[in-house]
């Protein structure tokens, strides 16, 4: 298996480049194949979530061409196929989005039960629901989700009951092909939801109001080809923000937004953190000792929940009491006990975790729970004592482009390697 090595104590110091946001590049994938013609899809991240749902294309008959680390071209006009294979469904979340992206062009699809990281169940009745506002026959066989729509999918209004970044994305590809408006009430407001609605209008679809809670979509009958450049990614940002303070380092994130990283920055100048915004840079550089805080996550635009393991590594360093409440995900606390390993102070409690600021973590053996608790993780380690060692990377590697390349540019000890299975 192979395994990050981490020697810590090292202060960060220099430039990081952000990539493309991974959880719009995993709704625009799929939604390129409404457009039934070529579309080129630039400022993507370089992950394996990325080579996945581009494989799922591929598998149902897509042509897809890597121009670049960053580009490719996706044709989907001899898409044939509107069966995901359980192969390629499993390894991720973001696969029931070929469900949104396969009806609203075929009127049909059959897609397995997505993977992806575990934080308790994760339903997808809001998905369902919304789909048979649309018209459409749902089912679920052998864990294979299946929709069908005889009569052409007809625009509804559909008040989401609980707020879905996912449901919100599948019913917006569901929707720009269907007969008449569409209003999405209750809708996620994340920067994702409005690349995505800007990479649908690009392609010629009338969808107005992402960004707020309610989004109008008129049906068009055809779509075109189009090029589209994928928004920053707000969390790999955030998580650099992250490392360079908890390090007490000095470091400029380019290629950011900073308008999407307010609710953090907010948080990390409250602890003490000095926060520099520049068009579409952040420095982040911190001299002083860390200040407890409380942290509560929301849908956006409040603290964002992919951002709360790594704001629990700051905290577990700052002077007094610091908590965070998990307002989103039913057990999204999995990490704690990772950190726990190296000396972190804390305590959970159902939905509310505790941290106790202590002088200094000290190196051991861990691992990634999940993609965001995996960050978390090379937080720490950067922050301990002596070596680290983090096993179960594939999580990290789902969503971090270089993790390794772009710590080590600006001073971290981090080596990749592979070790026995056993290794302890
Ligand atoms: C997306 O997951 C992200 N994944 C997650 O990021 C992120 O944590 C989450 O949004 C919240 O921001 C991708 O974009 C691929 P939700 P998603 O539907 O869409 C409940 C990462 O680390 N719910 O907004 O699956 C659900 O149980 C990943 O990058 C229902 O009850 O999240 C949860 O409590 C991890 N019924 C809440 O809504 C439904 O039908 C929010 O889930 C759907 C969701």
């Amino acid at each position: 298996m192979d395994i990050f090595v981490v020697e810590g104590g090292k202060r960060l110091e220099g430039t990081i480049t952000v990539g493309g946001a991974k959880n719009a590049a995993v709704a625009i994938i799929p939604a390129a194949i409404l457009s039934g013609d070529i579309c080129r899809i630039e400022n993507l991240p370089d992950i394996s979530d990325v080579s996945v749902i581009s494989q799922i294309l591929i598998q149902l008959g897509a042509k897809v061409t890597q121009i670049s680390k960053s580009v490719i071209e996706i044709d989907s006009r001899n898409v044939n196929c509107t069966q995901v294979s359980q192969e390629l469904a499993k390894n991720m979340r973001a696969s029931y989005y070929m469900l949104g992206a396969l009806l609203g062009r075929f009127n049909r699809a059959k897609v397995p039960m997505p993977g992806g990281c575990y934080f308790g169940v994760r339903p997808i009745d809001q998905h369902l629901k919304g789909f048979e506002a649309l018209g459409a026959k749902t089912g679920l066989r052998d864990g294979v989700i299946s929709l069908t729509t005889d009569k052409g999918l007809k625009g509804a209004r559909i008040s989401l009951d609980v707020v879905s970044v996912g449901a919100t994305i599948n019913l917006m590809l569901g929707a720009v092909r269907a007969e008449g408006l569409t209003i999405i009430e209750r809708a996620a407001r994340e920067p994702h939801i409005v690349d995505l609605a800007n990479f649908l209008n690009s392609m010629g679809a009338d969808v107005r109001g992402a960004g707020t809670d309610v989004i109008k979509i008129r049906g068009v009958k055809k779509l075109h080809g189009a090029t589209y450049s994928i928004i920053p990614d707000q969390i790999e940002a955030g998580t650099y923000m992250i490392a360079a303070a908890a390090t007490g380092g000095d470091v400029t994130i380019n290629n950011i937004i900073p308008k999407h990283m307010e609710s953090i920055s907010r948080k990390l100048v409250e602890m003490g953190v000095e926060i520099y915004e520049y068009d579409d840079a952040i420095r982040v550089t911190r001299s002083r000792p860390l200040k407890a805080c409380n942290v509560t996550t929301m849908p956006h635009p409040g603290f964002p929940t992919d951002m709360q393991p790594q704001m629990a590594v700051i905290m577990s360093i700052a002077n007094g009491v610091s908590s965070i409440t998990e307002g989103v995900w039913e057990n999204r606390f999995q990490y704690v006990e990772q950190l726990c390993r190296l000396g972190v102070k804390a305590t959970v409690q159902g939905r509310v975790a505790t941290f106790e600021g202590v002088e200094k973590l000290v190196g051991n053996h861990v691992r990634a729970t999940d993609l965001r608790g995996g960050a978390a993780m090379v937080i720490a380690a950067l922050i301990s004592d002596g070596e680290t060692s983090i096993r179960d990377i594939y999580h990290i590697e789902r969503g971090y482009e270089r993790l390794i390349d772009k710590l080590v540019r600006v001073g971290a000890c981090i080596d990749r390697r592979t070790v026995p299975d056993d290794y302890e």
